[in-house]
């Protein structure tokens, strides 16, 4: 089967997009990372995705002056570059209805939570004063309210005592660089369906039940 030639938006780091690009790097990984496009020259992600070989386009929205010009430049540049599936990882920009729209169940964003909890900013915070025993990071399809859409993957991370927002952090990050890849290689084998605003897998293994308990029982 063909890869998936996938773009991936950025504004920060880039670390997700790392762990993108080495996945990839696996010829049995069945999607390429064809395209990174960030919104900020600055981007860290940028040179990681130079390193690895890949084209990189900066789109500032600064240089519109409407979020329509902006979201039209940034579809622009997917077409043209034949993009299967765009991945946000950390693109600090919200996408309105029509770009939205325009990439329907081909447009998915990574969250640092268990959505639908902890939306928005601040998320780690937001789970340690809500005293949670379990947060966690979220791949899901993209839709216009923010940070809601079908669930494709999620992974649990303990809150263990001492944690501060950072620590929770990091633990999370660690687990969205496996989810990330994990949600793509699934899209690619084609064994996603969105049905009823609700993400079907074919033949997903369920987890160890033991693992799910916090603190052991
Ligand atoms: C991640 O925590 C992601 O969940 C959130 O923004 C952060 C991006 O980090 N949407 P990075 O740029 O991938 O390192």
């Amino acid at each position: 089967m063909a890869r998936l030639r996938v773009a991936v938006l950025i504004s920060g780091r880039g670390s997700n997009l790392q762990a993108l690009i080495d996945a990839s790097d696996d010829d049995s990984f069945p999607a390429e990372i064809a395209l990174v496009i960030a919104n900020q020259g600055d981007a860290g992600g940028l040179m990681r995705a130079k390193d690895a070989g890949i084209r990189t386009e900066i789109i500032n929205h600064r240089s519109f002056n409407a979020k329509q010009g902006f979201e039209a430049s940034i579809d622009a540049t997917l077409r043209g570059a034949r993009i299967d599936l765009v991945c946000l990882a950390g693109f600090m920009r919200i996408l309105t209805p029509w770009f939205v729209e325009r990439w329907r169940d081909r447009l998915i964003n990574i969250h640092p939570s268990l959505l639908p909890a902890f939306k928005g900013l601040d998320t780690h915070n937001q789970a340690l004063e809500a005293g949670v025993r379990f947060t966690g990071c979220t791949v899901h399809y993209v839709r216009p309210e923010m940070d809601d859409g079908p669930i494709i993957v999620q992974a649990a991370v303990p809150v263990i005592a001492g944690d501060t927002a950072d620590l929770l952090a990091a633990r999370v990050l660690a687990a969205e660089h496996r989810c990330y890849p994990l949600a793509v290689r699934l899209i690619g084998e084609g064994r996603i369906r969105v049905r009823n605003e609700v993400v079907e897998i074919a033949d997903a293994v369920p987890p160890d039940e033991d693992a799910m308990f916090n603190p052991i029982a």
